[in-house]
């Protein structure tokens, strides 16, 4: 009998969620993400130790450089276990800078270019800010491709669709955290779950306009989650989770699909409107504002992490 992970990607495209090399390998996912906070886990630990010295050295002092060639490192061990595509997250910090954004992404695919690695086979992640939108439109027009993150609201998914993105994707397990909390529930049941619900209704509404962009659901709280959005493009899903479903034996039936015939209206949003939407949207203001303060905190732990090891490099 097949297991939940088998039969899922019978279905979907399943991607790693994690800095941990080692379970990508483990999991064999055709795609992997990463974010600085999966990368701030994986860079504490002596197994990845190697890869955070290589960063320091090439570095060569220099803390922007360093975080550069950690993130890069990481990547470019993982594309070793998989057939697909790394995403590599920007600075938060540039969050709402587009030519920050478009400098740093040209220097991260400037750097696996000369490390020998296409940059077909890495995303740039970024907030999907009405910044981050802007500057993901003007790289996928220099083949620098990118996944934008943090995505919480119908405007975000909307604009990054007609910015052309290749890929977005949007959050259900820190939507389902929100909603939870402001209803003070221990749960909430999957057939209301407003991030299954957030993520379906970007992939109907994608798929009946005919958007290239691909949905990839993202920050996962259970398996069930996963398994409602059965046959989105593509899924990440953290290492603990994949363990789960490989062990749950069991058939996953289809649960996306395209319907061009579904009753979904287009929106269009320039700078205005799209500020307008996601200000609507309470939850979504209030996570991609503290998804950017997360990964800035953490990036920053990592930056000091870095720094001490080559405190300790020019000492020796
Ligand atoms: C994906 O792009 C994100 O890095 C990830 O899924 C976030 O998950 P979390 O909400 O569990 O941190």
């Amino acid at each position: 009998m097949t297991d939940q992970l088998a039969s899922l990607r019978r279905h979907s495209i399943v991607v790693a969620d994690s800095g941990d090399i080692d379970a990508v390998a483990r999991w064999k996912p055709q795609d992997a993400t990463t974010n600085p906070s999966l990368l701030l886990a994986a860079a504490g630990d002596e197994r990845y130790r190697r890869l955070v010295e290589d960063a320091v050295a090439r570095g060569q002092g220099g803390a922007e450089a360093t975080m550069d060639w950690l993130f890069v490192n990481f990547g470019r061990e993982i594309l070793r276990h998989i057939a697909g595509r790394v995403s590599t997250e920007v600075d938060a910090r540039l969050s709402f800078d587009g030519e920050g954004s478009i400098a740093r992404a040209r220097r991260l695919i400037g750097l696996y270019e000369s490390a020998g690695v296409a940059r077909e086979r890495v995303l740039i992640k970024l907030a999907s800010t009405w910044e981050g939108i802007r500057a993901a439109e003007r790289l996928e027009r220099e083949g620098i491709h990118c996944n934008l993150t943090l995505l919480f609201s119908f405007a975000q998914a909307a604009a990054c669709a007609d910015a052309g993105v290749t890929l977005v994707s949007p959050f259900v397990g820190r939507i389902y955290d929100w909603y939870k909390a402001a209803r003070k529930l221990d749960d909430i049941p999957l057939a209301e779950d407003p991030g299954v619900a957030s993520v379906t209704r970007i992939y109907r509404y994608y798929k009946k306009f005919g958007y290239a962009t691909q949905v990839m659901g993202a920050s996962f709280r259970k398996t069930g989650q996963i398994l409602a959005l059965a046959g989105c493009d593509l899924l990440t899903i953290a290492p603990e989770l994949l363990e789960q479903l490989a062990a749950t034996p069991g058939e996953v039936e289809r649960r996306l699909a395209p319907d061009k015939s579904a009753a979904i209206e287009r929106v269009t949003l320039d700078e205005k409107g799209f500020r307008w939407m996601h200000n609507e949207d309470q939850m979504a203001v209030e996570k991609l504002s503290e998804g950017i303060r997360r990964f800035y905190a953490d990036a920053r732990k990592l930056e000091q992490r870095v720094g001490a090891l080559v405190r300790e490099r020019r000492a020796a």
